[in-house]
């Protein structure tokens, strides 16, 4: 379990931008779809590959090694070669600013 991170102030992340901040040794990719914001873990289930750098394409990221897609919401992976999901994690809004925390372990 991490405690809650500070990711950036509500509106510093465009739209189909995203920002990377590390809990605990654990990378965490925070994207903003339409004003809504998702983590996921910034690590392809298919061979580690990071996952942030890739192309977004409405709600789906591919990872720009071998091609694996995954919906940002909800970590589903949508094309193969992985065929594991990648983690999600919680966001909340404090004062204006857009925090994430890793519940994995709690
Ligand atoms: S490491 Fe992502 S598709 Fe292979």
């Amino acid at each position: 379990m991490s405690d809650w991170i500070n990711v950036a102030k509500v509106g510093e992340i465009a739209p189909g931008d995203h920002r990377l901040v590390d809990a605990d040794g654990t990378q965490i990719a925070i994207f903003n779809l339409g004003g809504e914001h998702y983590a996921i873990e910034d690590v392809c289930t298919h061979d580690g590959g990071e996952l942030a750098g890739g192309c977004v394409m409405g709600d789906e990221i591919e990872c720009v090694r071998h091609g694996a897609r995954f919906n940002i919401r909800t970590g589903a992976v949508t094309a193969p070669p992985a065929y594991e999901p990648v983690a999600k994690f919680p966001i909340r809004i404090e004062n204006g600013v857009v925090q994430v925390r890793d519940d994995r372990w709690d």
